[in-house]
């Protein structure tokens, strides 16, 4: 049974100008189940080639009409540009035609009289070889478009990858970078600052509930006026924040001119109609909305962007509620210290207001020496928390209205190391505990309790001895009096270099002539 694909007869034409001959060979050929066409002149053949194609020509060498069957055929030949096969016939004896035959690639040479079979074994044989090698032609094309389309397919899957794997890099990057930190105000700021650049935004807002007002307002925001973040506040259930708030669900609006839910009434600056809005969730309820809007492109969202940020939002979640919850720890802790430092002065009512005023010098001379706000607000509690460790001193050495003995002057030092006992299970309170290790050093390496030297003292440390001795040194006591304001510069000034960081005595003694008013005591 005949394959589907050779439904297509063979066509074959055949150039002879021998009538009956030609004749007989038609007869032979369509017997046979060919489709065949005849030609009597090389003119005729290759007017009729120009129009069709064969499979075979078949042609008498010797022809009337000006050209010989082998230019015929070589006619032809330039003419088309697929494969074909070439026979030639010829009764005569001819020296150049096999040669001028070979040099054109034709396929068989055969002398007249033949054979019938051996005739139709040569037309046979010739066309099943073009088949053949159509078919391998054919296979050969299949297999390139196959590998071009496998390639395409690969180029795609490693795009696919690879967008992928950026995708996950820059969320571990964000996360990292929103979990940096634990204050609140910075986690908002990064949060919106990571989304701008992610996305590619001019505008990036934070919405988060107001718990005592049941309301939202704009916790951080970059590309709208202050006037808008300090004004706008939102009903849960209203316009859009409230509305993405309390329903939970995330939007992505391609123009709210067309969608029916917000085209009316929205007071939300939308500019270009296309936005993202995104609740952030934390264990199941909603504790806010992230916005989005106008790329920098102009371009409208898309899912992809969709998908981005609520993979953010994730991450904000959980940041915006540790921070809270730091937050939270904070406030607790701030009172636990400040009820603890009150313990002390109560047991040593000398000292009432010590811890205060230490910790008002320390500061003005550590913003004085340009330290950052996060630095600053070490160092304050840690003044605060400075002399902690005399809880465990007995009570009467810290009392004493006289000098106090070797003995008594040794239990005294330990004072650092007992509050660094108290805070240590605060492990979040890492520098504070530092410094209160290490405020009694020295800058010649006199000090208590280790004997640290000058830059192996952290620089917030020095700060706090010279604010902690002028305070000493200024305060009444039963044993000595106070210093003069100008008695305590001189002070300061004579140990310069020896007890105290110079530096910090020049900067100190520069704020004191200043505003004189810092040593008043409150
Ligand atoms: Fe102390």
């Amino acid at each position: 049974m005949a394959e589907a694909r050779e439904i297509t007869k063979d066509n074959i034409l055949v150039i002879e100008d021998d009538e009956l001959f030609l004749k007989t060979l038609i007869n032979l050929l369509k017997k046979e189940g060919y489709e065949v066409y005849s030609a009597r002149t090389g003119q005729e053949a290759i007017e009729l080639a120009k129009k069709k194609c064969f499979d075979l020509l078949i042609a008498d060498i010797r022809l009337t009409g000006g050209m010989d069957g082998l230019e015929v055929l070589k006619n032809i030949k330039d003419i088309y540009s697929h494969p074909n096969k070439m026979i030639v016939m010829t009764g005569y004896a001819d020296d150049e035609a096999p040669i001028r035959a070979i040099r054109l690639g034709v396929n068989d040479y055969i002398y007249k009289p033949f054979r019938t079979e051996d005739f139709l074994h040569s037309v046979k044989r010739n066309l099943d070889t073009l088949r053949l090698e159509k078919q391998e032609k054919k296979f050969i094309e299949d297999a390139k478009e196959m590998r071009k389309e496998l390639e395409e397919y690969n180029t795609q899957l490693e795009n696919l990858v690879k967008e992928k794997t950026d995708d996950l890099t820059l969320l571990f990057e964000v996360g990292r970078e929103i979990t940096s930190s634990l204050r609140l105000d910075e986690v908002l700021a990064t949060i919106v600052e990571r989304i701008l650049d992610v996305l590619g935004l001019e505008i990036c807002s934070i919405i988060l509930l107001d718990e005592n007002k049941d309301e939202l307002f704009i916790a951080a925001a970059k590309g709208l006026s202050q006037d808008i973040i300090a004004q706008t506040r939102i009903k849960i259930g209203e316009k859009i924040s409230g509305w993405v708030f309390e329903s939970k669900e995330a939007l992505l609006v391609e123009d709210i001119e067309k969608d029916t839910r917000f085209a009316k009434g929205n007071e939300e600056r939308y500019y270009t109609g296309s936005f993202i809005s995104v609740p952030l969730i934390f264990k199941g309820r909603a504790i806010g909305v992230i916005n989005v809007n106008n790329k920098r492109s102009r371009e409208i969202f898309n899912k992809d962007d969709l998908r981005l940020v609520l993979c953010i939002a994730d991450q904000a979640s959980i940041a915006i509620e540790n921070a809270r919850l730091y937050s939270n720890l904070e406030g607790v802790y701030l009172q636990i210290v400040s009820a603890l430092t009150s313990i002390i002065e109560l047991k040593d009512h000398y000292t009432k207001g010590h811890s205060d005023r230490v910790t008002k010098y320390a500061m003005v001379i550590a913003e004085a020496m340009g330290l950052s706000p996060s630095q600053v607000e070490i160092i304050r509690l840690s003044c605060q928390l400075h002399d902690l460790g005399k809880i465990g001193i007995q009570e009467y050495i810290l009392t004493k209205p006289a000098k106090l003995t070797e003995e008594e002057w040794e239990e005294i030092k330990l004072h650092p190391l007992k509050g660094v006992e108290i805070l240590r299970p605060l492990a979040f309170l890492k520098d504070e505990i530092k410094l209160v290790e290490q405020h009694h050093e020295r800058y010649d390496g006199k000090g208590y309790p280790y004997g640290l030297h000058a830059d192996s003292i952290d620089i917030r440390a020095r700060i706090m001895a010279v604010a902690d001795s002028f305070d000493a040194m200024t305060t009444e006591r039963p044993y000595a009096r106070g210093l003069t304001l100008f008695e305590a510069k001189e002070e300061l000034i004579r140990n310069s270099g020896s007890q105290f960081d110079p530096k910090i005595v020049e900067v100190f003694i520069n704020l004191l002539d200043k505003n004189p008013d810092l040593f008043k005591k409150s």
